[in-house]
This record gives structure tokens, sequence and C-alpha cells, in this order.
């Protein structure tokens, strides 16, 4: 994923439901009570602005929270403007161990936000998260399962005026997605990786944009497409590929823009008796 990390930041729009999931959520499961000896991990931080608003106020008094992600613009752009004692960004791949075993069983809470459904081996990535974890520590995981996002994808990929640029291209849209996976689904993968399910909810939200120059901005910066065609033509692109995603989401009554999408909220455990 190649996302435009100055975009994204500037104009990043946090979800209602992902503020709800760490905010209350977690908070009213007591997910955030930690001691200075714990380590926490942010999968897939970006350029930080989850990380510095949402992560660093559950745990104020840890050891450390380690923030890494896949792009190093992302992880610059955070050291640069989401900077904090606390936290230690650095880039690591959710999906190769060799750039994350210097972490194995040390992790105590891990948190990932919307990372997940950029993952071409999702299962690989959970396998992973296991071996980084701690015995009895445990990751608090939301991620889109499905998403009117990636509908819009397809349909500007198909679309005869962009198809001769963009087939055979990685959109990076999730198995879930095309194969309308639930939460059934991660439950029986999570528990054969050996992941007890401490809390487990799926559930399609519709959140309400802020506007729709925000709408436009914070979408087109994850927009997979858009390298793909020449440079004089990537505006073009970008406004057919805003149109299809608001024709696919609908507006509200006020004629602010929505975005729905199938979301997965986790709270997964290594058990304290695990063998690994
Ligand atoms: C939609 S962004 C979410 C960023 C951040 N968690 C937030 O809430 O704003 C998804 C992030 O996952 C990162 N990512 C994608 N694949 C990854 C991988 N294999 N390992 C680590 N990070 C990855 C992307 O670079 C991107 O920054």
């Amino acid at each position: 994923m190649n996302l435009e990390s100055e975009l994204y930041n500037s104009e990043h729009i946090i979800l209602e439901s992902i503020k709800s999931f760490l905010s209350k959520t977690l908070p009213q499961l007591e997910w955030d009570r930690s001691n200075k000896e714990d380590t926490v991990l942010d999968a897939g931080c970006g350029p930080g602005g989850t990380t510095f608003q949402f992560v660093l106020p559950l745990f104020p008094n840890v050891k450390k929270i380690l923030a890494v992600d896949l792009v190093p613009e992302a992880i610059e752009f955070a050291k640069k403007y989401n900077s904090h004692p606390l936290i230690e960004y650095s880039v690591a791949n959710l999906e190769d161990w060799s750039t994350l075993k210097h972490w194995e069983g040390q992790i105590t809470k891990l948190v990932s936000v919307y990372c997940i459904n950029w993952l071409k081996n999702q299962q690989n990535a959970f396998r992973n998260i296991f071996k980084l974890l701690k015995k009895g520590g445990e990751a608090a995981i939301v991620f889109a399962v499905e998403s009117r996002f990636y509908d819009a994808i397809l349909e500007v990929q198909n679309n005869p005026k962009w198809s001769s640029f963009l087939t055979n291209i990685e959109t990076l849209i999730p198995e879930s997605h095309l194969k309308k996976w639930n939460s059934t689904h991660y439950k029986k993968m999570l528990e054969d990786i050996g992941f007890e399910i401490v809390y487990c909810r799926n559930e399609v939200t519709t959140d309400v944009m802020p506007s729709e120059e925000r709408f436009r901005n914070f979408f087109s910066s994850m927009c997979v497409l858009i390298p793909h065609v020449p440079k004089d033509r990537r505006e073009e692109l970008k406004n057919d590929f805003i149109e299809e995603l608001l024709r696919q989401n609908g507006r509200n009554s006020n004629g602010l823009p929505l975005y729905t999408s199938n979301v997965l909220e986790l709270i997964i455990r290594k058990s304290e008796s695990s063998k690994i």
C-alpha cells in the first residue's frame, strides 16, 4: 500500500466507529489497564495520528509504545509530526517475520487499526501477532472485512475508460471482501492459530464524513489506482473514483457524504499456557 502520507495525515478522518472502539469499548472492557513493565505495539500505525491521539491516551504509563508501518515515508512523517517520548516509530512489515522477530514474546498489548484489511496474507499476519505477544498478552484489532471503498476501486478498475491502465495491477482488495468472510471465518482462523477470543463484534457501520472536501482528500490518499495512470490523467481518475465512492455510499439528509463498511472488532489473547 502506498499511502500519500501528507494528504492522509492532514486530512485524516478518524471514523466515529474507530473512535468508539478505541475510546469507549476498550476502556469499558478495562483493556487499557497497564503498568510500567508493559510494551505496547501499534501495528500499521501509518503517519502516527491514531497512535498519538488514541493509543497513547490509553497507555500513558507503559514502558514504551512501539509503532510500526511498512511505508518509510509514513514513519518519517510520524516521527516529525506525531512524536512523543513514549512512542518509538520504526519501519516493519507485519507480513514479514524477519522484520519483527526482535520483539518476539515481548509485546503485552498490540493495537492495530485498519491495517489487517491491507494485507495479502492475513492469516500469516495473525500468526506473527501471536508470536509477538507475551503469554497472556492481548491484541485489539479493528478493520474492514468488506467496504464500499473496495467496490468503488473494482468499479473504476473495470470501467473501459480506465481498464487498459489498470488490468493486472495489485489493488489490495482483501480476500474477505471478495469472499464475504464474516466473524465465524475469523474466529476459526484465530482459534486455529491458538488465540482465545475475548471479544468479537462484526457490524455494518455507516459513518458521516465531516465534509465533501475532506472525504475526497482522505479517500484519494488511499486510492491504489492513481499511480498506475499517466501523471496528466491522475486528477481525472481521482475525480472518477470519488464520484463512484459517493455514488456507492450516498449522502445524509444534510448532503454530507456517508461511508459504509462491514467492520470487525476483535480482542484476542495468547493464553498463559500457550506452548510458544
Ligand atoms: C488505513 S492506514 C491506517 C493507519 C493508522 N493505523 C490509522 O489508524 O490511521 C493502513 C496502514 O497499514 C499500513 N500497512 C499496510 N500493509 C502493512 C504491512 N504489511 N505491515 C505494516 N503496515 C502495513 C499502511 O502502510 C498504512 O499506513
